[in-house]
């Protein structure tokens, strides 16, 4: 039995750091878990010019603590208006290392999204010119679409025609949930990929509903059927070059979340890489582990990998009930439970 494992420093590709004292709260976690992150843009307001990415990234820098070289990656946030020229120019620069589909209202920030895919294709052409990848919330938000079916609904009607009307666009299909996600993105060409979050490898719906409702394993795209997981970890751990680390952490104030109508995120970025770590030591998989984390992401960004390693140990790591965070808390994910593996630091 692997008892330790050391791997390349790893990489988060989806997460959400928001801003001020949120932000100073959930900074140190991602920071001690990873070197890079794609930093998600659904802040009030979204960030959506160049000079809002630098600032922002500013913002997140001076949250770090005095010994970190974490790195954030800043995204755009597409709206119906974007212009093609200032995408260009602050992927040019460095400001944007992405930009963010979020289709309008499909979950939390997301009301300046995009109402129409025909509204971004000048965008979207330039962007495939100019190989700048386009990170996707597949959802769709039509109220007559079940929660549940929203992401297999979006590649019927919205993703098969995005890739085959750009076919060199790079595309990263965000936190798939489905096994119908994970076998559009093995089928279609090297330029499409998705991340995976440790919550859709953990739970099924019922974990969420069965015996009381449990408001923190709330988020979107929502948790599906059993069978839809165990897809999702056999694409996780199945050594694919198309299936990458992104935890989607998504702090929300617990009362924002204990509440009649709760916010949809959960908070995953403490114990991320001991999550990950359980799920391909569960699937025999753990000589799988670093390209998930540490070597995929690099190379569909067209980034270096990083130097330097980590090591996680198989050994208790208890997972608080809660964590203080900006006059309030959060709770983590496996708030509660004691997980088998242990990041060293
Ligand atoms: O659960 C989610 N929370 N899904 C998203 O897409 C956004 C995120 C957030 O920003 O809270
Ligand atoms: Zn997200």
């Amino acid at each position: 039995m692997t008892d330790r494992i050391t791997i390349r420093r790893p990489d988060d590709w989806h997460v959400h750091l928001r801003d001020e004292e949120m932000m100073a709260a959930v900074v140190p976690f991602t920071a001690r878990q990873f070197r890079r992150a794609i930093v998600m843009p659904n802040l009030k307001p979204p960030v959506t010019t160049p000079e809002q990415a630098v600032a922002y990234k500013a913002r997140i820098m001076a949250a770090l603590p005095a010994d970190s070289d974490f790195e954030p990656l800043i995204t755009c946030y597409l709206t119906d208006s974007a212009d093609p020229d200032e995408i260009e120019r602050g992927f040019k620069s460095g400001a944007f290392t992405a930009v963010k589909l979020y289709p309008a209202n499909a979950t939390t920030n997301s009301a300046h999204g995009v109402t129409d895919i025909a509204n971004v294709m000048g965008v979207l052409e330039r962007m495939q010119k100019i190989g700048m990848p386009f990170l996707i919330h597949g959802e769709v938000t039509d109220h007559d679409v079940d929660v549940f079916d929203r992401e297999a609904v979006f590649i019927e009607r919205t993703m098969t025609k995005l890739v085959r009307d750009l076919p060199d666009l790079r595309v990263v299909f965000e936190h798939i949930t489905t096994k119908d996600a994970a076998e559009f993105v093995e089928s279609a060409g090297p330029n499409v990929a998705a991340t995976i979050t440790p919550q859709h490898l953990h739970i099924s719906r019922n974990a969420m509903l069965v015996g009381g409702i449990r408001p923190h394993l709330y988020c979107l795209p929502i948790v599906k059927r059993e069978e839809h997981r165990l897809a999702l970890r056999k694409a996780a751990t199945s050594g694919s070059p198309k299936f990458f680390l992104g935890t989607d952490t998504a702090p929300h104030a617990i009362e924002t979340k204990e509440t009649s109508c709760g916010c949809a995120g959960i908070f995953n970025a403490p114990y991320a890489m001991e999550s990950y770590a359980q799920v391909f030591d569960e699937e025999g998989a753990l000589d799988r582990l670093e390209a998930f984390a540490s070597l995929n992401g690099p190379a569909f960004y067209r980034l270096p990998v990083n130097e330097g390693t980590i090591t996680l140990e198989r050994a208790p790591t208890a997972v608080p009930d809660t964590i203080p965070a900006a006059g309030s808390a959060l709770v983590p994910f496996h708030a509660g439970e004691t997980l088998p593996w242990r990041l060293v630091d």
